[in-house]
Order: C-alpha cells, then sequence, then structure tokens
C-alpha cells in the first residue's frame, strides 16, 4: 500500500489529531472524517466517557480493526470493510425476527431459526446476528456464504476472534458456520457449489418438513431469515466518479460491481443481477424475512419491482403468497432516527411473508 504524504497526515492532525490514525485505514481525508463521525456517533451512544471510548475505537481501527455493533471485525485488503449502514440493517432484521417471535405468542427460547447470509465477506452480517438474536432462540443456525476464499478465512478468523474476546456466546462455535458458493450460479459443471445445493446438509434442524404448498420448484429448506448486502454498483458508476476514488482503489471490486452476465432476466439491470438470484432463492425457500441492502432509494424501488413481478408471475401459475414489502429507512423520522440521509444514501428493502 502506497504511504501517505507527510503532509497529509499534518493536515488531518491538524483538524484532529485522530483523523490519522483513520486516514491510514481510509485512504482519503473525505473518508476518514466520514468515519470519525460515525465513530463519534457510536460512541456518544455507547458510553457517557465517550471520548476515551472513541480514542480507542480510532486505535482500534488503525490496527485494522472495525466496530460491528457490539463486535470488533478484523478486516484485510480484499475483503469489503464493513458499513455502518449494513450494522443499522442487521439491526432492524434483529427487530423484526423479535418481533415475529413475540407475534407467534410462542416463548421465542424453544423456537428454532435459520439464517442465511448471503455474500458475507467478513462475516460481520452473519456474526452480530448470532450475538442479537442467540439469547432467544434455542436451535439457531446461521450461515454465512461468499465466493470469495480469501473472505471465508476472514470470516472465520473473525469468528473465533470474536468468541476470544467473549463479544460472542460460546454457541457461535457451532451455531455460525461459513461456506463457500456461487450465489450466481444455477448449478450445472462449475466446480464452485450453488447456494441451493449446499443448504440441505447445512441446516440440520430436524424439523419436521413444512407442508404449505409441497411443490417440487421448492427448497428443501424452508429460510426464517435470508440477508444479503451484495455487489450492486455497476460498472459506470464504478469508474464515471460515483464511487469514490479510495473506495475504487482499496476495496475488492468482487465486492462492489457484479460480474457481466451472458443475459440479463427481463427488467434487470446489469448491476441489480445478484437481486434477481436472491429474489427467487428467498421465494423458493418461502423465507419469511428477506432483507437486502441497496445502493439507494432508486435500486431500492427498482428491487421492490422486481419482486412484485416474480410474485405476480407464481400468483399466474396458482402460486399466491401475501407479502409485505417496504423500503426502510424511509420516512424522515425513520431516516433522522438512525443517521440515514433524507434522499442519499444506501437502503434496504424488506419483506415479510404474511
Ligand atoms: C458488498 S460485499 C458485502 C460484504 C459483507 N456482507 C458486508 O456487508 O460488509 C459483497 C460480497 O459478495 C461476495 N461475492 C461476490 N460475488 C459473489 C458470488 N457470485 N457469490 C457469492 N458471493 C459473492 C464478495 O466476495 C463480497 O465479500
Amino acid at each position: 500500500m502506497p504511504r501517505l504524504p507527510t503532509s497529509l497526515l499534518i493536515n488531518a492532525y491538524r483538524e484532529n489529531p485522530l483523523l490519522p490514525s483513520l486516514l491510514r485505514e481510509c485512504r482519503s481525508l473525505v473518508s476518514a472524517r466520514n468515519e470519525l463521525r460515525w465513530l463519534r456517533e457510536r460512541a456518544q451512544r455507547d458510553s457517557p466517557e465517550w471520548r476515551t471510548r472513541l480514542r480507542a475505537m480510532c486505535r482500534q481501527r488503525s490496527k485494522g480493526d472495525q466496530p460491528f455493533g457490539e463486535l470488533e471485525i478484523l478486516c484485510e485488503r480484499g475483503v469489503l470493510i464493513p458499513r455502518s449502514d449494513t450494522e443499522s440493517f442487521t439491526n432492524e432484521a434483529a427487530k423484526i425476527i423479535h418481533e415475529m417471535a413475540k407475534s407467534k405468542n410462542e416463548p421465542s427460547r424453544t423456537s428454532d431459526l435459520r439464517v442465511l447470509d448471503l455474500c458475507t465477506g467478513t462475516g460481520c452480517i452473519a456474526l452480530l446476528l448470532h450475538q442479537l438474536v442467540s439469547p432467544n432462540f434455542k436451535h439457531l443456525k446461521i450461515i454465512g456464504v461468499d465466493i470469495s476464499p480469501l473472505a471465508l478465512n476472514l470470516a472465520q478468523r473473525n469468528l473465533a476472534y470474536n468468541l476470544e474476546q467473549g463479544y460472542l456466546a460460546e454457541s457461535a462455535g457451532t451455531q455460525v458456520q461459513f461456506q463457500r458458493a456461487d450465489v450466481l450460479s444455477q448449478g450445472s459443471s462449475e466446480s464452485i457449489p450453488t447456494v441451493e445445493g449446499i443448504l440441505p446438509k447445512l441446516y440440520e434442524l430436524d424439523l419436521p418438513k413444512s407442508n404449505e404448498t409441497g411443490s417440487e420448484i421448492e427448497t428443501e429448506v424452508r429460510l426464517d431469515l435470508l440477508i444479503s448486502n451484495p455487489p450492486y454498483i455497476s460498472n459506470k458508476d464504478f469508474w464515471n466518479g460515483t464511487t469514490s476514488r479510495s473506495v475504487r482503489r482499496f476495496e475488492p471490486q468482487l465486492a462492489l460491481v457484479p460480474p457481466p452476465q451472458p443475459a440479463l432476466p427481463d427488467e434487470c439491470n446489469a448491476e441489480d443481477i445478484f437481486y434477481h438470484h436472491i429474489l427467487r432463492l428467498s421465494l423458493k425457500s418461502l423465507a419469511r424475512v428477506t432483507v437486502l441492502e441497496c445502493g439507494d432509494i432508486m435500486q431500492a424501488r427498482q428491487v421492490v419491482k422486481m419482486h412484485d413481478s416474480m410474485t405476480q408471475a407464481l400468483a399466474q401459475s396458482g402460486r399466491e403468497f401475501k407479502f409485505d414489502v417496504r423500503i426502510w429507512p424511509e420516512t424522515e423520522r425513520e431516516c433522522a432516527e438512525n443517521g440515514f440521509h433524507l434522499y442519499d444514501g444506501a437502503r434496504c428493502v424488506i419483506i415479510r411473508r404474511m
């Protein structure tokens, strides 16, 4: 990695003595300022002694770690650094799971929960979900899937590290697993397994099979939560200045831009191809909740449209399900309360099967 110019470090220090340590990781002053703002907001939420906490967080970050909820996520070149927006979407997903468990009027401790995190990267979503939901679910299985062996290795290390630090319950050692598969693969001859192919063996929960529809076009495994932050930037936006230079230079393209496809499904933009595959899987696995991170509100609306078309096609073939689909955060209040810009920045699409 090229050295940062001393003048840049000095200017950053003059602005705020905490900036240089962040600058070494973020590589641009704009990103370092943003990161400092997120960390300050978190420190203020976490502790009345927030200045001490903030200094510790910055030191940690300069060692290559990233706070994610109550966890510390180890980062390394070649794997996307987790973002605070993703942390907010993960928290929202956990909230919905808790609400669902409560509304079923059953003690959630006796329930089972099957979670699939596609495109897991550092494993941040899978691990934080374990921390948030494991106290309420006795039988829990969280699978994180990625195509990149580098990411899977790091995710595994993050599991071990957070167990070691006592940030995760011991049960995470068996209840969270990381597995290699290709979200875009339809099967056939590829050497990397498909997601559908790996699921039955991974979720050995001994649940009676649901007989909700019994159709052969559904997967054997029923998912409770399907969550993903997939690559979603178009090749054009990656190069035309929409994606900042520091992100382009230091984040892996595999994590950001979907690979070119020989043919695209109807009504699907090249950058939305992961959503197409994940929505199909969500329908086939009768997922109770699906949470998909999107780059902005426009992309989130596009994902909602894709889901509508797929469910309409299903209804025409006699298989009608009811869904509650929403974009989060959406209202001014939701944005303000969760630190999102009202018009700009990432959103997630939340799909609940009713
Ligand atoms: C945007 S990153 C998200 C990482 C992490 N979930 C997070 O939120 O920080 C997308 C991830 O998708 C993975 N990926 C790219 N193509 C894939 C594919 N065809 N199948 C599975 N994972 C893929 C990348 O390796 C990368 O880790």
